[in-house]
């Protein structure tokens, strides 16, 4: 795990965003993995001026998105398919046909999440995943005591996550209660995982997430196993952790970074 803070969120995006465009220049046929949510909306405005300016071509990309509601047809305002056309796919020269988020209608959802997993796998698997994460210390929808070996699956939404995701629907009953997500261990799977959170109200479920016991109750501290993970943090999410110094001391000396320094 590498830890980067930067002074606030949008410093911290534009790392994201700028992480994102090497990873395409490297590799144009990547598979990228995408989230949804507040923190990521500022990334994809980001990723979207610098495709306008020529520095992100996605022509050869593909991806597949980490959750989606169950019960939302992909035309419903409150989807994540939505949400990603909305915030990135109408915006960007990426071929829709090789977009994937889960199907949130599925008639068989056991089925539709074999498929998705199938399908990550029969792509090769992803090579550049981004991550939000949620009060609970979700990453996808994988709430407290998903198991680390999961594959993409259909969780129950707990108390914490309504609450926080319901203030996005016009009527906050109309926000599903279920919906199929990657799973812990399908994220682990992904080549290069980058986390980004912002903001106060982050600070304490990031410090368990990167500093605490790996635990299930706080899905993201898997990513503790991941073999190349970064997490991107703004200086507010950043508060609680005891070790910064030696995270900005890793940040500042190594070659890696020079370039976003
Ligand atoms: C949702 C998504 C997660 C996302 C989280 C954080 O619940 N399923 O993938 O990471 O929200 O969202 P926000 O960035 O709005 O805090």
């Amino acid at each position: 795990m590498e830890i980067i803070i930067r002074k606030d969120a949008d410093s911290a995006a534009y790392l994201v965003a700028k992480l994102t465009a090497k990873a395409i220049k490297a590799k144009p046929a990547l598979t990228l993995g995408l989230a949804t949510g507040r923190t990521m909306e500022i990334v994809y405005d980001k990723i979207v001026e610098m495709h306008k300016a020529g520095k992100i071509d996605f022509s050869k990309a593909s991806s597949f998105n980490l959750d989606e509601y169950i019960g939302l047809e992909p035309t419903d305002e409150n989807s994540y398919r939505a949400y990603m056309n909305k915030f990135l796919f109408d915006r960007v020269n990426i071929d829709k046909s090789k977009t994937n988020v889960p199907l949130g209608m599925a008639k068989d959802v056991q089925a539709e999440c074999k498929r998705y997993e199938d399908a990550i796998n029969a792509s090769g698997g992803i090579d550049f995943q981004l991550l939000g994460i949620g009060m609970n210390g979700h990453i996808g929808f994988n709430e407290p005591m998903s198991s680390f070996s999961s594959l993409t699956s259909a969780k129950l939404l707990n108390e914490a996550t309504i609450k926080v995701n319901e203030k996005l629907f016009p009527n906050p009953e109309m926000m599903p209660r279920r919906a199929i997500t990657m799973g812990v261990k399908t994220i682990l799977n992904t080549k290069r995982a980058v986390l980004l959170a912002t903001g106060e109200s982050k600070a304490e479920i990031i410090a368990q997430a990167v500093e605490g016991p790996m635990r299930a109750s706080c899905t993201a501290s898997a990513l503790q196993m991941h073999p190349d993970c970064i997490i991107v943090l703004d200086e507010a999410a950043a508060k609680n952790l005891k070790m910064r110094d030696y995270y900005d001391f890793i940040f500042n000396s190594s070659d890696e970074w020079a370039e976003f320094r």
